[in-house]
C-alpha cells in the first residue's frame, strides 16, 4: 500500500470485493452526507508553521491513554459488522492492530465474542450503547470486564439511528444476522427496554463507571459546554465525534469543534478525535489541535477486506506518513505538535 494514491486504491478494492449493500453500509453518511463529506475535507484546512534546526532523527509517535502507552497515536474505532467485510472480522483487525502497537474499540454490536477478540492480545475498550432499560446491558458489560476491557466508551450521539438511504436492500436485509451482537443475550433485541435510550444524562457515566469499575469514555461529544457536563460527572476522557456523519447530517466537522473541547476539559481529561481522518497529515492536523489519540472508523474497515495482512499494512503505512509528517513539521514528539497549526486558519477550519 505505498504511493499517494493508496486511498483510493484501498476504496477501489473494497468496491471490486464487497457485497453491495456492506460497501454502501460502511461509506454511507446518514441523509445527504455533508457532514461525512466535510468532515474528510476539513483536515485539509489547517495550516501548519514548522519548526526548523530541529533533530528529527528519531521521531517518536508514542501517545499515552488511560496510562496505557501505544506506540502511534490512533486507534481503531469501534465499527458493527467487520465480519460482513471479512470472515475473521474483530479478530483480524485485532491481531494486526496489537501487532502494530495501536489499540482497539470494540462495538456492541461486535459479531466475534469478546473472548476471543481479547485472545490476540490486542488492548482493547469496550463501546456501550445503553437501552431504555439499563439493567438490559449489564450481562454485556459484566462479559466485558471479565474479558478484560480496559475502558467503557460511551456513546451519546445515537439516541436514535440516523437515517440513511439505501440503492438497493439494505445491509441488515442480505447479512446473516449471526455474524452481529453476539455478546448481547440471545432474545435481547425482543425484551422490553432493549430500544436505545432517549434519557442519556451525566448520571449514566457514574453509572457505568461505578458497575464496571472502569475508566468511562463519552464518544460523540461536539461542544465544550457538553464536555465539562461529561467531566464533572466523572468522564475519564471525552471523545470529539459526529459519528462519522452517520447520525445528525450537518453536524460540525471534528476538526473544527475540537479545538474548542480541548479548551474546555484539556486540562482535566484526556480528548480523543474522530471523523474523516484519511492519513498522516489529518493526524498531524488533530494532535496538533491538541487531541490525545486520534480514532480512525472507516480506513481500517476498508483495510479488512484483506483481513490481518490488509489492516497491517494500512498500520504500516499511516506510521509511516506520521513520521514523515512529524519530521517536516521539526516535531520530534507529538507532544512538540501542539500549536504549530497556524492560529487565523484554524479559526475558519
Ligand atoms: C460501518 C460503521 C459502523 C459503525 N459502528 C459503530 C458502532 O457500533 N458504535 C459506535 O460508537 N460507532 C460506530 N461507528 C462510528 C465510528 O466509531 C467512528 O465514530 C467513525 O467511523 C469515524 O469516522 P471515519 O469513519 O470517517 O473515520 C461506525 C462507523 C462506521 C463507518
Amino acid at each position: 500500500m505505498t504511493g499517494g494514491r493508496w486511498r483510493e486504491a484501498l476504496e477501489q478494492r473494497a468496491r471490486d470485493v464487497l457485497p453491495a449493500p456492506v460497501l454502501e453500509y460502511v461509506l454511507q453518511g446518514a441523509r445527504e452526507s455533508v457532514t461525512t463529506a466535510e468532515s474528510t475535507r476539513t483536515w485539509a484546512s489547517a495550516r501548519f508553521r514548522p519548526y526548523v534546526l530541529r533533530d528529527v532523527t528519531e521521531p517518536d509517535l508514542s501517545v499515552t491513554v488511560l496510562g496505557h502507552r501505544l506506540e502511534v497515536p490512533w486507534g481503531v474505532a469501534p465499527t458493527t459488522l467487520q465480519r460482513a467485510v471479512h470472515p475473521e472480522g474483530e479478530v483480524a483487525m485485532a491481531r494486526a492492530t496489537a501487532a502494530a502497537g495501536s489499540m482497539m474499540v470494540v462495538s456492541s454490536n461486535a459479531g466475534t465474542p469478546f473472548t476471543a477478540i481479547a485472545e490476540s492480545g490486542v488492548h482493547w475498550w469496550l463501546q456501550a450503547y445503553l437501552p431504555a432499560d439499563r439493567t438490559l446491558a449489564e450481562p454485556m458489560l459484566a462479559r466485558a470486564v471479565e474479558a478484560g476491557a480496559r475502558a467503557v466508551v460511551l456513546t451519546v450521539d445515537t439516541p436514535v439511528v440516523g437515517t440513511k438511504y439505501s440503492a438497493g436492500p439494505s445491509v441488515w436485509e442480505t447479512v446473516d444476522p449471526g455474524i452481529v451482537r453476539v455478546n448481547l443475550d440471545e432474545d435481547y433485541d425482543r425484551l422490553p427496554g432493549a430500544e436505545k435510550a432517549l434519557d442519556l444524562g451525566p448520571h449514566d457515566i457514574g453509572w457505568l463507571a461505578e458497575i464496571t469499575g472502569l475508566p468511562v469514555v463519552v464518544k460523540g461529544v461536539l461542544r465544550g459546554d457538553d464536555a465539562r457536563r461529561c467531566v464533572q460527572a466523572g468522564a475519564a476522557a471525552v471523545w470529539v465525534s459526529n459519528h462519522g456523519g452517520r447520525q445528525l447530517d450537518r453536524a460540525a466537522p471534528t476538526a473544527a469543534c475540537l479545538p474548542d473541547v480541548v479548551a474546555a476539559v484539556g486540562e482535566d481529561a484526556e480528548v480523543y478525535v474522530d471523523g474523516g481522518v484519511r492519513s498522516g497529515l489529518d493526524l498531524l492536523a488533530a494532535l496538533a489541535l491538541g487531541a490525545d489519540a486520534v480514532f480512525l472508523g472507516r480506513l481500517p474497515l476498508l483495510a479488512l477486506v484483506d483481513g490481518a495482512d490488509g489492516v497491517a499494512a494500512l498500520h504500516a503505512t499511516l506510521r509511516e506518513e506520521t513520521r514523515e509528517a512529524l519530521r517536516l513539521a521539526g516535531c520530534r514528539t507529538v507532544v512538540d505538535t501542539h500549536g504549530i497549526v497556524l492560529a487565523d486558519r484554524g479559526n475558519h477550519l
